[in-house]
């Protein structure tokens, strides 16, 4: 129906000479101005020597006339001009009915499945995207920023792939860098105390132990280095040396002893990452045209040598104090956009930058060049990622709004008990134990389901960037606001549509079921089905702008609507008319609920 109003806009400007004006189509805040409003007067009355509530009725009058000759025949209750030049729509009853109506059918999935897996929109159709996220290091704990990349870029990759992009998912693991050095020195000094690599590997918690390993090996040097001993100072030293010399070492893959003892440790993390994903319900699905790769696969001369070759082909690549640098502007620091970028250490090994060059041209050369490629990190990594796709636009690799960092904010704790002393690592294990434990509370069968949805909900209710204050009142209410509310409120929907069954209720919009006698006049009713029929727009613009933010405040809102409809009216009454119709409004909005949280990878229990 929207399609149809904007193709009538369009024609409303045909007679003014303008064929290809863009209309846009907006929600009006308060459900009292109509169904949807547009501002297209506002935006071409100058253009245009006019007025723009002068314009604004004469595209109202036209519209009218072309309306009674359109599709949209006795769908269009009234147009009006509005404040400064607003067109607001409002919907006949009959139109509404037919589009939830409709709904009901699109989100059934291919005939009849029942699904839920249906396509919302093809906005994305022919555009392909890879989107990067989680991205975890190995040997290290699985951070709660982590967590924030999992949800976050796991729930974009869905809603893309629902409105018609082509999506490949990546799990771009730290496997590579200057720890390995570190770790690989603390393995041979104080790995015995574990029984080696292998007492390590049949532990109970591997990668904690790695983690204490290396945490030991920078606390021990820190002291080395304050003491007084000239001779425990030497010691300090060498150790760095040492594990420089065992990262260039693996890096050259010469020692195989060193990669074995590597390899190791990347076998442990993936384990333990993936009853994580488990847990969470998300996954990087190779038959799906997912991957996982390392940072270890961009260390090869082959992945390599490319880059230096662009980068010296646009004559970007510039000594400074024996590393090799890209500049954003000329050598003189007046004229910096950004500080240079690092891209080659002065002992030649890589660096996370050259690594991501070398990432970004292998994913063009595999997914071409008009590929989206987006990376989900958090914001401390910001200027970085500023000086990444600065480059990367000065090679002429991407093009504007196809290269993008999608950051996210921090996590603070404000409950004690899992605050974070300095040097105290929060295990994500422990926070996903945590809410089950409260999740049980609840209801002992959902517990994990509605543990993820509270984690997840509460993270994907906000704008990435922000901050969250982490707080488990606000995360598992089951008043408002939550991802428990949103789940319970679907969950009663279909206890209602269960018991309309047995009552031998047949959900019904169909046609005819207008105006007439049929469609019940209750405002609730008519609310909620006006805000259902926003859903394939609201997700269209989340993925529009990459927030799944847009879908979980539309989800929270519908709920409330559902809500005062369920509670204010009856609705599986057996003696009543009406009832047919509400059920179906009913189960209308039990499946855009139930496809909404799945767009935040949200799963809806049976029971609560
Ligand atoms: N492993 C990194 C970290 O934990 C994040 C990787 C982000 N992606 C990238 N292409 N640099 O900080």
């Amino acid at each position: 129906m929207k399609d149809e109003i904007i193709k009538i806009l369009q024609k409303t400007f045909e007679p003014l000479g303008i064929s290809d004006i863009s209309v846009a189509l907006d929600f009006p805040e308060n459900a009292e101005y109509g169904d949807y409003t547009s501002n297209v007067a506002m935006i071409n009355a100058k253009r245009l020597g006019m007025k723009p509530v002068e314009l604004a009725t004469k595209i109202v009058a036209d519209f009218d006339k072309l309306v009674a000759k359109a599709s949209l025949k006795g769908l269009m209750k009234s147009v009006s001009v509005a404040g400064p030049g607003f067109i607001n729509f409002t919907l006949t009853a009959e139109a509404v009915s037919k589009n939830v109506q409709e709904i009901s059918r699109e989100l059934n999935g291919p005939k009849g499945s029942n699904s839920l897996k249906g396509q919302i929109s093809n906005i994305g159709a022919g555009k392909k995207v890879l989107i990067e996220y989680s991205s975890p290091n190995i040997a290290k704990p699985f951070t709660v920023g982590h967590l924030r990349s999992t949800i976050i870029g796991d729930s974009i990759a869905r809603i893309l792939s629902a409105t018609g992009y082509s999506v490949i998912r990546d799990n771009h693991l730290g496997d590579w860098g200057t720890q390995f050095g570190k770790l690989l020195v603390a393995i041979e000094k104080w790995g015995d105390e574990f029984g080696g690599l292998d007492g390590i590997k049949k532990s109970e918690n591997p990668i904690k132990i790695l983690v204490d390993l290396y945490v030991k090996f920078h606390d021990e040097v820190a002291i080395m280095e304050d003491s007084e001993d000239e001779k425990l100072k030497t010691e300090a030293e060498e150790l760095v040396t040492f594990a420089r010399a065992k990262s260039k070492i693996l890096e050259s893959g010469k020692d195989p002893i060193i990669s074995e003892i590597w390899k190791v440790c990347v076998d442990l993390s993936m384990h333990e990452f993936a009853l994580i994903y488990t847990r969470l319900g998300v996954s990087f699905d190779p038959k799906r045209g997912d991957t996982q790769i390392g940072e270890s696969f961009f260390v090869t001369p082959d992945k390599i040598n490319p880059v230096r070759d662009a980068l010296n082909a646009k004559n970007l690549l510039k000594e400074s104090e024996g590393a090799k640098v890209v500049f954003f502007g000329s050598e003189d620091p007046k004229s910096w956009k950004l500080p240079p970028l690092i891209v080659e250490k002065s002992d030649g090994t890589s660096i996370y930058a050259t690594r991501d060059l070398a990432a970004d041209l292998y994913r063009i050369n595999t997914y071409g060049k008009g590929l989206i490629l987006i990376n989900e990190v958090g914001a401390e990594q910001n200027l970085y990622f500023k000086q990444l796709i600065e480059t990367e636009t000065m090679l002429g690799w991407f093009t504007k709004g196809q290269r993008l960092h999608i950051a996210h904010g921090l996590y603070r704790f404000k409950d004690g008990k899992m605050s974070t002393r300095k040097g105290k690592v929060i295990w994500l294990g422990d926070i996903l134990d945590e809410a089950v434990t409260r999740a049980s509370k609840i209801n002992a069968d959902s517990a994990n389901d509605v543990a993820v949805a509270a984690i997840k909900f509460n993270d994907l209710k906000r704008d990435s960037i922000q901050d969250i204050v982490f707080d488990w009142d606000e995360m598992m209410s089951m008043t408002g606001d939550s991802g428990p509310y949103l789940q319970y409120s679907c969950v009663r929907a279909k206890a209602v549509i269960e018991k309309a069954k047995g009552l031998g209720i047949v959900a019904h919009i169909g046609p005819g079921s207008g105006e007439g006698s049929t469609r019940p006049k209750i405002a609730q009713i008519d609310l909620l089905e006006r805000y259902l029929i926003r859903f394939q727009s609201v997700v269209e613009f989340a993925g529009a702008s990459y927030r799944p933010n847009v879908i979980a405040n539309y989800l929270i809102n519908l709920a409330a609507l559902f809500n005062s409809f369920y509670s204010q009216v009856m609705i599986a009454d057996a003696k009543d008319p009406m009832a047919a119709y509400k059920v179906a409004v009913t189960q209308a909005f039990a499946m855009t609920m139930e496809r909404g949280l799945d767009l935040l990878g949200i799963k809806v229990p049976k029971k609560m």
